[in-house]
């Protein structure tokens, strides 16, 4: 019965061991003797009945058999995942992620400024010349946008206007007073580009943290106590800060805003000794930009400034260059340089 054998062996389903077996109880010696019954003595009829029975039990056993060697192969595979013979010590230990460093500085500051009654706003990074220069008082002719140059499309706008990828997050300001009533307060972070030959301080795109106040009666006190403040919480340590005059299309008066250095008793630090260090561009938002959010300049008086979130997480970690922002290697996004 070997050849039994094999061709159950060949099933590789119950519905087809059961197939074979009712193929194999019509055909061969069984349908032979099936045959023969009909003439045969009652002597003959217990002999070939015999046989018969012999021939359809074996046929059963080897069918049962291949069957539960299928059943044992289904459940094996099912229960793969779950090898209980598997101990927790053979698997490799998953290294858990985090946070990228500018996410991590960008949560917290929008934590603190939030403390302040600051909201969230946003705006898209293809930007149209309007918001990112004209409208901030950066006409086509200013040379201030040479000194952002970036990456134009070939596309236009609904109106006509040629798109850039934005060269600052200053747009939003000019969006956001643009639909809604003041007095507000947002803070907007986000990714600008310029066209920068990349080396250790320069890529092609960075992060910056805008900040707009439209409110009665805003002066250049506010914006030094906020900072002041916001620099605090975010170093942890009291920090002043110092302005100096400088010149911004979108305000008047402009300023560069420099803090009292958090490391310049730090020997760790590449800053230690320096007593102040530049971190942003401010002032008071410009009659023209207030105009263009469709505010009366009489009524409504603004502070904003703006800075670079980059600058802000190389301070906080101690981090050189910013080429290493990007380059995705585990080291130095697990907080290592
Ligand atoms: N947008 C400026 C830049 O990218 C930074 C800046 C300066 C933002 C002065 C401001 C501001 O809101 O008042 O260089």
């Amino acid at each position: 019965m070997s050849n039994t054998h094999n061709l159950f062996a060949a099933c590789s389903t119950v519905n087809e061991c059961l197939k074979l077996r009712d193929e194999l109880n019509n055909s061969g010696e069984i349908a032979e003797i099936k045959k023969q019954l009909a003439t045969a003595t009652s002597e003959e009829k217990k002999l070939f009945g015999k046989k018969m029975n012999e021939l359809q039990q074996e046929i059963r056993k080897v069918c049962d058999e291949q069957i539960q060697r299928i059943q044992q192969e289904q459940e094996k595979d099912n229960f793969l995942p779950y090898d209980p013979t598997f101990s927790s010590s053979n698997y490799k230990k998953v290294q858990q992620g985090n946070l990228h460093p500018i996410t991590q500085i960008t949560k917290e500051l929008v934590s603190i400024f939030s403390d302040f009654g600051f909201d969230v706003a946003d705006g898209p990074l293809v930007e149209n010349q309007w918001f990112n220069f004209t409208a901030l008082n950066t006409p086509d002719y200013h040379p201030a946008r040479q000194m952002q140059d970036t990456f134009f499309l070939k596309n236009v706008d609904e109106n006509g206007e040629k798109l850039v990828m934005r060269t600052q997050t200053s747009g939003v300001q000019i969006r956001y007073g643009s639909t809604h009533k003041p007095p507000f307060r947002i803070i907007c972070p986000g990714t600008v580009y310029r066209n920068e030959d990349m080396d250790a301080t320069h890529d092609i795109n960075f992060h910056q943290m805008e900040g707009l106040v439209v409110d009665k009666n805003i002066s250049l006190a506010h914006l030094a106590t906020l900072l002041e403040q916001v620099f605090t919480k975010l170093y942890k340590t009291a920090i002043t800060v110092r302005m100096r005059p400088s010149y911004f299309p979108f305000v008047n008066p402009g300023v560069e805003v420099d803090i009292s250095n958090p490391f310049q008793h730090d020997a760790s630090s590449k800053l230690y000794g320096q007593e102040w260090i530049e971190v942003l561009g401010a002032g008071l938002v410009h009659p023209t930009v207030i105009t263009n959010m469709g505010l009366d300049p009489n009524e409504w008086q603004g502070l904003a400034f703006g800075f670079g979130i980059d600058r802000m997480v190389q301070l906080k970690f101690k981090i050189s260059g910013i080429t290493q922002f990007y380059n995705g290697h585990l080291e130095f996004l697990q907080g290592g340089e």
